[in-house]
């Protein structure tokens, strides 16, 4: 009986997997209809945040966040020597 069991349980994991793929390709989602005139309009407010200064003094091309608004009388470098380091990560 014992060896009974186990030749049956990997074609019982098979049938069970083979109805999960099944019931998968089932579930497969119905195309999404795009508006683009929509999207578009909403990437601008996307983009208002990510180029907004409060963003743009940190995220620049070199090493060196900047400073600005009419409190620092235009765009700067910020003071204090502050760099991008060396990633943690690599
Ligand atoms: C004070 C500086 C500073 C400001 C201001 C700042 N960031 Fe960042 N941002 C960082 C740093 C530092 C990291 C991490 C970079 C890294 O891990 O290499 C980061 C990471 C990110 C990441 C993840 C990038 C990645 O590759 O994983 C995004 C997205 C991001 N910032 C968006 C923004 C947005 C949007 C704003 C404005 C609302 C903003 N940041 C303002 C310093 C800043």
């Amino acid at each position: 009986m014992k060896k009974l069991v186990i030749m049956l349980t990997p074609a019982a994991m098979l049938v069970l997997a083979a109805s999960f793929a099944i019931a998968q390709e089932s579930q497969t989602p119905a195309p999404v209809a795009v508006d683009t005139a929509k999207a578009l309009s909403e990437w601008d407010k996307v983009y208002a945040v990510f180029s907004h200064p409060r963003c743009a003094d940190c995220h620049v091309a070199d090493e060196r966040p900047r400073w600005s608004g009419a409190h620092y009388g235009g765009t700067r470098v910020h003071a204090f020597n502050v760099q991008r380091g060396r990633s943690s990560a690599t």
